[in-house]
């Protein structure tokens, strides 16, 4: 990670623990140098987009930026993000994905049913709880699809109907037309770096990956061909990953506000009101 963009941010943990007087954060982060650690963090690396202000959510960003009792040189930020989106490469988007589907994640990793090394030592130090408000964080941070990126061609047959004589499912049935993950345990697609999802298309193939409900992953990407998994995998890349929200200012112009009912501020109504 050593060339990453974000090794920087690694500096100015480094710089908070230097100053902080020890080599490594201590495990219980007192509030003052908790504080200092987010200002030389925030100054240095820039603005960090904030969840609901309360305490779950501050501890969760804490542990984003600090890496909690993992140490700061697992700052989850480091490698995914100040925004969550990921390092474009092996690393993945983590914003706005599901808070359950994320902490199913770490535990996966730390009881060895999902295989890669950083990972794995960084889920088995942090604690239930610490799963849980990290997930918390960058489930609540927003992921604006990049409306300038274009979709990769045509959508493959295989992304939208499968191929049920090979007992393949279409992907767009739980990953969603945009990508954007159909309920809480389909995680989205669009937006993940495409070496990423045939990493991952590749671990279940070797039985690296084995947490999937039902194997329902497993089974479809070992009917896959090579081939074919690079194809989706690039394909799904290429995907918004989101779909506008309802009610974001987007959908509600300043312009139609004098109308209460497309104020984003008033309490939603029925239409028939
Ligand atoms: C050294 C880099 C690094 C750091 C630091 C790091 N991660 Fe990761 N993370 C990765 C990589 C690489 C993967 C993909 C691993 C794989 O292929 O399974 C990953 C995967 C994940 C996933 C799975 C996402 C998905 O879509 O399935 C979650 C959740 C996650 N990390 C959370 C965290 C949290 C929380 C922290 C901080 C406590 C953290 N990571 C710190 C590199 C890192
Ligand atoms: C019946 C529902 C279902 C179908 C159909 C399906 N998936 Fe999935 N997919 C899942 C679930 C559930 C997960 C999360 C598994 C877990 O919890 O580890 C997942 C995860 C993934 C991931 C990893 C995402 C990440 O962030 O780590 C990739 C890549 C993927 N699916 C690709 C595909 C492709 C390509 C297809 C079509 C050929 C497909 N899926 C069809 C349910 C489905």
């Amino acid at each position: 990670m050593d060339n990453h963009p974000l090794s920087a941010c690694r500096r100015c943990f480094t710089t908070g623990t230097v100053q902080g007087g020890s080599s490594s954060l201590p495990m219980t982060i007192r509030p003052t140098s908790a504080a200092a650690l987010l200002v030389l963090t925030l100054a240095a690396c820039g603005p960090v987009k904030r969840g609901a202000a309360d305490q779950f959510t501050r501890t969760g960003e804490l542990i984003a930026l600090s890496g909690g009792d993992a140490g700061a040189p697992n700052a989850c930020v480091a490698c995914h993000g100040l925004d969550g989106r990921g390092n474009g490469a092996g690393a993945p988007r983590l914003a706005g994905l599901n808070r359950g589907y994320m902490t199913a994640q770490l535990e996966a990793y730390a009881s060895g049913r999902r295989r890669h090394p950083e990972m794995e030592a960084i889920a088995r130090k942090l604690t239930l709880a610490q799963y849980d408000a990290v997930s918390n964080y960058f489930a609540a941070l927003r992921f604006q699809p990049d409306i300038s990126s274009s979709v990769a061609g045509s959508p493959p047959v295989l992304y939208q109907r499968g191929d049920p004589a090979r007992g393949i499912a279409g992907c767009a049935s739980c990953h969603g037309d945009h990508g954007e993950g159909v309920g809480p345990a389909n995680p989205p697609l669009g937006g993940q770096a495409a070496a990423y999802l045939a990493e991952q298309l590749d671990q279940w193939r070797r039985g690296a990956r084995r947490n999937d409900p039902e194997n329902v992953m497993l089974e479809i990407a070992r009917a896959l061909t090579l081939g074919e998994s690079a194809a989706l995998a690039a394909y799904a890349s290429s995907l918004p990953g989101g779909l506008p929200r309802p009610g974001s200012p987007a959908a509600s112009p300043e312009a139609h506000r004098d109308d209460p009912r497309s104020d984003v501020s008033m309490p939603l109504r029925r239409a028939v009101e």
